[in-house]
C-alpha cells in the first residue's frame, strides 16, 4: 500500500528539524532496523562496453539476434510457433489460402490505412511480408518499427492480403510480486536525476532528505540500499546554452560535489549509481559505468552501467535511466512524460528497453542485444522523466523515480510540471511501498515557481 508522508517544517532546539505528520510506530517488515542486515549486492551483466564500430554489418548482427532472442521466447513460454517461414508463404500463397498461419517476425514498416487499421511489413531471416492490422485490433495502438511479434491470420481473396487475426508480444506472464518471509525486512529507496551541477538543483530538499536519512524516523531506519537511476550530475555540453544554467562547469568538479553529499548517507545505507544522458559516458546505450576516475571520487557506491540488473539481498532490480521512453511519448497516446510508467510497461510486454533504432535514442550495436529484457525483473526502476510512479505490473514493482531538480525555464515552456522530492521507499518482505516528500511542490527552493 502506498501512502505519502509529508514533510513539515519546525524549529527544534534552535536547529532546523521536521515534523512527520505520520509519527505511529512501525510494525512488520518496515520496524526493522537495516543495520541488522548485512549487504547482498549481486551486479548483472556489463554493459556497453564491447569494441563495436558501429558497421552496418554490427547492426544488422544486432537485429537478427534481437530477433533470435524474442523468437525463443514466443516460442517457449507462450507456446506460439511459426507454422512456416516468410518465404514459404510468399512461394505459395494459395497453399495457405483459409489456413489459419503463425509467423514470427520484426516489423520493417508501418503505415496507416484510409481504414484506421495499419498495413505492417514484417521480416523474419527469409524474406518480407505485408500484413494487415484492423482498427479494432488494440495492438496497433503500441506497435512499433523493429518490434519483434508473433502475428496469427490468414490469407483472404486470392492470397492478396493477410488478415491479422492476433498479435503476441513477447510479454512476461502475469506471475504474483515476489515477497515474503524468506527476504530480509529491509527497504530499498528510488530518487534519480539529481542534477548536481545545474542551478536548479534542489540543495535545500536534498538536505531535508539527508537530515530524515539520517534521523530516527523508522521508515529511514529501515532503508538498506539507495538506487540512483542516472542523470546524477548535470554534465556539461548537454544542450546548447546549458553552460547558462550551471553552477559548475566542471563535469569532475559535479562529480566531486555529488560524491561529498553522499558522504552523508548513514552507514547503513549502500548506494547504487548508474548513468543517463547528462552523465559523462557515451550517450548511445547501452551506457557503460561511469569511468574509474569518476567511480574513486565516492567512498561507498556501487557502479554500474544504462541498463543495469542487480540483485538487492534476493529481489531482482532491473535500473534504466529511461531515454527509450523519449521515443515512445510521440508514438503512443496513452504514454506521456507525466505518466512514464505505461511507457516502462511497454517496455515489458515488448522485452526490450529502446526497440526503435535511429530515433531520439541512440543506440549501439553491442555484440549482444544488451536492452533486451530477458528475466523478469521483480522492481523495474526509471529515472529521466522527472516525473514520479509506483505501480505494480503482472508481478513487477514499476517505479519512476522522482528528481532533485527544479522546473526550468525549458521545462516552463514546454508547460511541463516535474514531481521533485520524492522518495520512493519499497519495503522487500512486505511489498509495501512508502513516498516521503521533501518538496512543496508550489514553492520549491530553485527553478521556476508559479
Ligand atoms: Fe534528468
Ligand atoms: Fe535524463
Amino acid at each position: 500500500m502506498l501512502k505519502c508522508q509529508l514533510l513539515s517544517e519546525g524549529d527544534h532546539m534552535g536547529t532546523r528539524r521536521f515534523k512527520f505528520s505520520d509519527s505511529k510506530p512501525a510494525t512488520g517488515s518496515w520496524a526493522a532496523k537495516a543495520s541488522d542486515f548485512s549487504d547482498d549486492v549481486i551486479k548483472g551483466p556489463v554493459v556497453g562496453q564491447s569494441e563495436q564500430s558501429g558497421k552496418l554489418t554490427d547492426i544488422v548482427n544486432l537485429f537478427s539476434e534481437r530477433y533470435e532472442m524474442l523468437r525463443k521466447i514466443l516460442r517457449y513460454e507462450w507456446g506460439f510457433k511459426e507454422t512456416t517461414n516468410i518465404n514459404e508463404v510468399r512461394k505459395d500463397k494459395m497453399v495457405f489460402k483459409n489456413r489459419v498461419i503463425n509467423i514470427i517476425g520484426i516489423v520493417a514498416s508501418i503505415r496507416r490505412t484510409k481504414s484506421g487499421g495499419r498495413m505492417v511489413e514484417i521480416e523474419d531471416k527469409t524474406g518480407q511480408m505485408s500484413v494487415f492490422i484492423s482498427k479494432e485490433n488494440p495492438a496497433i495502438d503500441t506497435l512499433l518499427p523493429d518490434d519483434v511479434i508473433g502475428v496469427s491470420g490468414k490469407f483472404i481473396k486470392d492470397g492478396d492480403l493477410f488478415i491479422v487475426d492476433y498479435v503476441q508480444f513477447p510479454e512476461f506472464l502475469d506471475t504474483p510480486r515476489k515477497m515474503g518471509a524468506e527476504y530480509d525486512p529491509v527497504s530499498i529507496a528510488f530518487a534519480s536525476d539529481i542534477h548536481v551541477g545545474s542551478k536548479y538543483f534542489l540543495q535545500k530538499e536534498w538536505d531535508r532528505m539527508m537530515e530524515w536519512l539520517n534521523s530516527d524516523h523508522p521508515t529511514a531506519q529501515n532503508i538498506k540500499y539507495i538506487v540512483f537511476a542516472g542523470d546524477v550530475v548535470d554534465g556539461i555540453g548537454i544542450y546548447p546554452g546549458q553552460e547558462n544554467n550551471l553552477t559548475e562547469t566542471d563535469v569532475y568538479l559535479q562529480y566531486e560535489e555529488f560524491a561529498r553529499q553522499l558522504d552523508r548517507l548513514p552507514d547503513h545505507m549502500t548506494a547504487v549509481i548508474l548513468p543517463g544522458n547528462h552523465d559523462a559516458v557515451r550517450p548511445a546505450e547501452p551506457q557503460p559505468v561511469l569511468e574509474s576516475l569518476v567511480q574513486k571520487k565516492f567512498s561507498h557506491a556501487i557502479h554500474v552501467g544504462n541498463p543495469s540488473r542487480i540483485n538487492l539481498s534476493g529481489v531482482e532490480v532491473l535500473a534504466y535511466h529511461g531515454k527509450g521512453i523519449d521515443d515512445m511519448v510521440p508514438r503512443m497516446a496513452h504514454v506521456t512524460y507525466e505518466n512514464p510508467a505505461e511507457a516502462m510497461k511497454e517496455m515489458l510486454r515488448k522485452r526490450h528497453l529502446a526497440p526503435m533504432w535511429g530515433e531520439r535514442n541512440a543506440l549501439s550495436p553491442e555484440e549482444t542485444d544488451q536492452m533486451i529484457i530477458l528475466q523478469k525483473p521483480d522492481i523495474f526502476v526509471t529515472g529521466h522523466t522527472h516525473a514520479h510512479q509506483m505501480e505494480e505490473y503482472r508481478g513487477t514493482q514499476i517505479i519512476v523515480s522522482s528528481t532533485f531538480q527544479g522546473q526550468s525555464d525549458f521545462m516552463r515552456m514546454l508547460g511541463y510540471k516535474p514531481k521533485m522530492g520524492y522518495l520512493s521507499v519499497y519495503n522487500i518482505q512486505s511489498g509495501e511501498s512508502q513516498v516521503v516528500c521533501f518538496a512543496d511542490q508550489a514553492n520549491p527552493s530553485a527553478g521556476y515557481k508559479p
